[in-house]
């Protein structure tokens, strides 16, 4: 499976689908912070030095939707946290509390302890390539947040120095289903490779902590497990609220809760970027097999209504030849 993935990564996007329909393919509850109004404090001057070795330094690249939202939580715990991506977010990052780097170089220059990736899916392989590695500190922890995880795995493992550890992970939330806070949502990671030294591993755990402490769910799972189950539950989930969105349903007078359930989720899936739902798409390898099964289902529900249609009239029209002399 792995050479597949290998093979896909390097495909124009019909060849992936070609090949993906030739394979066949099924397929501690705790003080919770104040995330909507997070501490506003200048960028700190010196954003190279530490004064409490429980906090880490953390850059993240890619400062969309999704890294704001991770940083202010990162800030409410004191966590250092410089930020870089393709827009000037200088503004927005100075009012997280965030020391914002228009240029890549400077940022790395900084030595951050943790490298988060939040960029979309489809630009992950080019933002990691442009990287300047060669100016970071030799030992520094890469985590990605990406919906999908076998994907980013296979790039770090094949672009990063051997002595960078790698952390894979998902919060299996967002700035619209956590915005009331992270208690009891489930956040998966794989430690895919962290060296054995104390410091290596108190970092990572460090890390994980911060969610940890938020009361999150935290599942370690291997990211190929992931991605099986994120397909089965997350991408269908997602493939829902698109088709419900294209339906463009309203409210009436005389809404249900279960209809209310459906609008929220065409609310919850609209948010996100249609890169988003794409990238959930094209790099995980399970999410082909869950369309064709949404089609089937659709098809089979429609055939057991016409099915009975069917019996009914004919029930009536031999009901009727009987009567005939
Ligand atoms: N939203 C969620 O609920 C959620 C939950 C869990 C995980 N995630 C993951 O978080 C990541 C970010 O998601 P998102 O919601 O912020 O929306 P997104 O549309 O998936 O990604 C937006 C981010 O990608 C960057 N980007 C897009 N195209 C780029 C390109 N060609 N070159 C360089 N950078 C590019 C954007 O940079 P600029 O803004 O500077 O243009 C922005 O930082 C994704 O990998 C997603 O799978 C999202």
């Amino acid at each position: 499976m792995d050479i597949f993935i290998r093979q896909t990564l390097h495909l124009s996007h019909s060849s992936i689908m070609k090949q993906l329909l030739s394979n066949n393919i099924m397929q501690t509850p705790h003080e919770l912070r104040d995330r909507n109004c997070p501490r506003k404090c200048s960028p700190p001057n010196g954003a190279n030095q530490s004064d409490d070795n429980t906090k880490l330094k953390i850059a993240i690249v890619g400062f969309g939707n999704f890294g704001q939202f991770l940083a202010k939580t990162f800030v409410s715990h004191g966590h250092r946290v410089l930020a870089y991506s393709r827009s000037d977010y200088t503004h927005v990052a100075q009012e997280l509390g965030v020391s914002y780097f228009n240029n890549i170089d400077d940022l790395c220059e900084q030595h951050p302890e943790v490298i988060l990736l939040c960029t979309s899916i489809l630009s992950t392989e080019k933002v990691l390539k442009s990287l300047p590695v060669q100016r970071l500190k030799r030992s520094t922890l890469f985590v990605d947040i990406l919906s999908v995880k076998e994907f980013p795995r296979n790039l770090f493992l094949h672009h990063l120095p051997h002595n960078f550890d790698i952390l894979c992970t998902h919060p299996m939330f967002g700035p619209e289903s956590g915005k009331n806070g992270w208690n009891g949502l489930a956040f998966v990671y794989d430690k895919v490779r962290i060296g054995i030294d104390e410091s290596r591993t108190s970092r990572c755990d460090r890390f994980l902590d911060i969610f940890a402490s938020e009361g999150c769910r935290m599942v370690e799972m291997s990211c190929a497990e992931h991605d099986w189950h994120a397909a089965g539950s997350q991408f269908i989930t997602h493939t829902t609220g698109r088709f419900l969105e294209k339906l463009e349903l309203e409210r009436t007078p005389i809404d249900t809760k279960g209809y209310e359930t459906l609008l929220s989720l065409v609310e919850n899936t609209a948010g996100d970027s249609f890169d988003l739902y794409y990238g959930l798409f094209l790099y995980n390898i399970n999410a082909m097999e869950q369309i064709e099964r949404f089609d089937r289902a659709f098809e089979s529900v429609k055939k057991q209504l016409f099915d009975r249609l069917h019996g009914f009239y004919r029930q009536q029209v031999f009901k009727h030849e009987e009567k005939l002399p």
